[in-house]
């Protein structure tokens, strides 16, 4: 038993089935045992990102953040928020190609980098000394308060959020709870516990089939309302792994997208190892539209991230892939590892990218 699966446990024992979101939440965010609230050692163990393939990935996004940037006049202060900064390897990737190659840009950003774990918080704030102390930089546990001008972008965060899961039966949705039954987690399938899912459900534009599986994604909905309340004048940037709900919740997904993640390998044993794997689900990215919506962010474009990266770096031909003094070998890698990046079989049209915009005609 990990200490977590002790935890959950004894307060399932004593108060009785847990939401999965709850179960979720504390899989992950637990302030001890939670699989992102410890350091990082797991991490290429388990997966990688984008972020991980090629610094190209940040200098591609810092050359779209410095176009919103003229797109919103030039504004003297740009916030640029990352929500899931984790380390801040993808920070570090866009504020140093700033500073080098985007200067006008670099001097009026503004870096706000989001992180809920305290130990990320403490190793990004060690890598991105320098640019903090030259005043482009800080750490925060949360989204500011206030974003006059500027961008709030994510990868691979939405789906590190906790969802319910939910069942249709008789026609009925209805929730599975975690229990504990003879040693081990259950599912336990009850009533719903929040008049939220049913909100969530009745705005898709499709409806379960009888005995699918789906999550309702209900963090991601407060998230994206609140980052729309918080914006005055800017940009999101959501990439993540996902689909419209009519392809999320289509004869394809009857089992839903939920996944467990550990030394490279996929599961649907959500229950191993509380706090030792990764839980994630795919984005449904039109309730990100819809929630969106509800705060002022009108959506401008869905694509899949090929298309998103080679709009950006076509150009100059991805002349941002080499740094100076490279070898020849050291091109072709670079040119390798961008091709994962952006073809369809590789991490390109599995990830998709949405833009949604506010205070700009
Ligand atoms: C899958 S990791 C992605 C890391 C990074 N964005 C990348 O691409 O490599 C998700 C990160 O989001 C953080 N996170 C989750 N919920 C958060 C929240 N509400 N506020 C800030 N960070 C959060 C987690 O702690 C974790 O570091």
């Amino acid at each position: 038993m990990t200490p977590l699966e002790e935890l959950l446990a004894d307060r399932i024992r004593r108060r009785g089935p847990l939401p999965f979101a709850d179960f979720m939440r504390e899989c992950l965010y637990h302030p001890v045992h939670g699989y992102y609230s410890k350091a990082e050692s797991q991490r290429f163990a388990d997966y990688y990102t984008s972020v991980d393939v090629h610094p190209i990935f940040g200098r591609l996004l810092a050359r779209k953040f410095a176009w919103m940037w003229e797109q919103l006049e030039r504004p003297k202060e740009f916030l640029l928020v990352e929500a899931g900064a984790g380390v801040g390897r993808l920070a570090q990737h866009v504020l140093d190609f700033c500073a080098a190659k985007l200067t006008e840009f670099y001097a009026a950003v503004r870096y706000v980098a989001v992180e809920r774990s305290a130990l990320r918080r403490e190793q990004a704030g060690k890598r991105l000394r320098p640019h903090a102390t030259a005043g482009h930089l800080r750490i925060s546990p949360e989204i500011p308060a206030q974003i006059p001008a500027g961008c709030v972008f994510s990868n691979e965060f939405i789906d590190a959020l906790a969802v319910h899961r939910v069942v249709r039966t008789g026609g009925m949705l209805q929730e599975i709870f975690v229990g504990w039954d003879n040693g081990k987690f259950i599912d336990a399938v009850r009533p719903v516990s929040t008049c939220a899912i049913n909100e969530y459900f009745a705005t898709q534009p499709v409806t379960l089939r009888e005995g699918q599986h789906a999550e309702a994604g209900l963090e991601a909905c407060d998230w994206i309302t609140e980052v729309g309340r918080r914006i005055a004048r800017g940009f999101v940037v959501t990439i993540d792994y996902g689909h419209r709900a009519e392809e999320l919740f289509d004869e394809r997904h009857m089992r839903g997208t939920l996944l467990a993640y550990r030394d490279h390998r996929v599961s649907e044993d959500f229950y191993a190892v509380p706090g030792e794997q990764d839980l994630t689900a795919h984005v449904n990215f039109t309730a990100l539209e819809t929630w969106g919506q509800r705060s002022g962010l009108e959506t401008r474009e869905l694509t899949s991230q090929t298309a998103f990266l080679l709009a950006l770096g076509e150009s100059n031909e991805f002349a941002d892939l080499y740094d100076p003094g490279q070898s020849e070998a050291e091109q072709i890698r670079a040119r390798l590892q961008l091709k994962t990046l952006i073809h369809p079989e590789g991490m390109g049209e599995r990830f998709q990218a949405l833009l949604q915009r506010k205070g700009l005609t």
